[in-house]
């Protein structure tokens, strides 16, 4: 009999499993030597809860309050791109585990399946999450106009926009295995930028369809959906987004996939909610969410909801949509056991009180 799958560990085991090599290397990797891929997970781990006990709990819920909207849970699937190569559900099946779990998701721009069709399945489910779309920016504004146009008619309701990756980054174990998609994978509404001849050198080649801060307000002027910003690291980039009209941020660092030796998200958050907060604006991050109370622990600090990407994504990969499914229930499970266990209500109750500093452990 096989070890039953309990945890979001071992989704990831049966993924590796499950997946080839070069599709392991893409998804499961990070940039160069992977300390920020690592520290994402571990400065979770090294918060400590703060628990308030005999609180009163009945009538508890896990909902919240995300851009003026009311949500089942303040978790979504973050964008990932071509989730057809992690299994043939790809993106549909992704979106919809995430609605039967009252979880959001976030498209990304890189979607091997057309985004109306992902809409379509999930965007009357009385019960669902956010439906939210990734943007990288393009420097065809027509063709940003016409995206924009079908993204808005398919029912998404916010769009992100990636500011943390005008390069790739060093990815190492990419260049081990490849980085070709299999036969069949097509990223419908991405076109794969081809540097022109005389592009010599990264500023001239794929920097040079990167967005930069002038997008963001001709976005927010072209569209009717809120704009949020992920990929902010600094409390200053932070406030000019506010400034230029952003309706939030997400603080990521692009799951440690981008520059390798940044800080974890669980680190950079809290000074950007401190500023974030006070002017309205909704304040999300992602990286290295691997249990219930890494979820309760970014409420602690300032988020109003929080994005998994990979584990979701291991999920899809060894179990299809029910995979999926299974790692975002186990999600809610275990953070409305965190939120009784630390005498909170509702994700409303949660305060920076619920948490103590740790001093580290003598090595032994
Ligand atoms: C794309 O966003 C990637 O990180 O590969």
């Amino acid at each position: 009999m096989s070890t039953p799958i309990v945890n979001l560990h071992d989704h990831e085991r049966a993924a590796q499993a499950a997946m080839s090599d070069a599709a392991w290397a893409y998804f499961s990797g990070g940039a160069a030597d992977e300390i920020t891929l690592r520290r994402n997970v571990q400065a979770w781990q090294n918060l400590g809860l703060a628990p308030r006990v005999l609180q009163d709990l009945r009538g508890g819920h896990t909902r919240c309050q995300l851009l003026g909207q009311t949500w089942p849970m303040p978790l979504l699937v973050a964008p990932m791109a071509t989730q057809r190569w992690a299994h043939a559900d790809g993106e549909s099946g992704m979106a919809l585990a995430a609605a039967a779990q009252g979880c959001g998701m976030v498209l990304s721009h890189q979607t091997s399946t057309d985004l109306s069709e992902v809409a379509r399945l999930v965007v009357a489910e009385k019960d669902r999450g956010p439906l939210w779309f990734q943007l990288y920016g393009l420097n065809d504004r027509g063709a940003l106009l016409d995206l924009l146009g079908q993204v808005e008619a398919a029912g998404y309701e916010a769009l992100v926009l990636t500011v943390d990756a005008p390069v790739q980054g060093v990815r190492d174990r990419e260049h081990r295995h490849g980085t070709a998609w299999p036969e069949g994978i097509r990223t419908p509404h991405w076109p794969v930028a081809t540097p022109s001849a005389g592009d010599n050198g990264l500023c001239a080649g794929l920097a040079a369809q990167a967005p930069t801060w002038a997008v963001v307000p001709w976005l927010i002027e072209h569209t009717r959906l809120p704009v949020l910003l992920k990929g902010i690291t600094h409390p200053e980039d932070a406030l000019q987004a506010m400034a230029l009209g952003a309706a939030g941020v997400v603080v990521s660092n692009h799951g440690g996939r981008v520059l390798d030796t940044l800080p974890a998200t669980a680190e950079l958050l809290p000074a950007i909610a401190d500023v974030v907060r006070p002017l309205g604006g909704a304040v999300l991050v992602d990286g290295g969410i691997r249990r219930g109370t890494d979820l309760f622990k970014a409420l602690a600090l300032g988020a109003d909801a929080a994005l998994i990407g990979r584990p979701a994504l291991y999920g899809l990969a060894h179990g299809g949509a029910r995979g999926a499914a299974h790692v975002l229930r186990l999600m809610r499970d275990e953070f409305e056991m965190t939120l009784a266990l630390c005498g909170c209500p509702s994700p409303q109750a949660i305060t920076r009180g619920h948490l103590q500093a740790l001093p580290a452990l003598p090595v032994m």
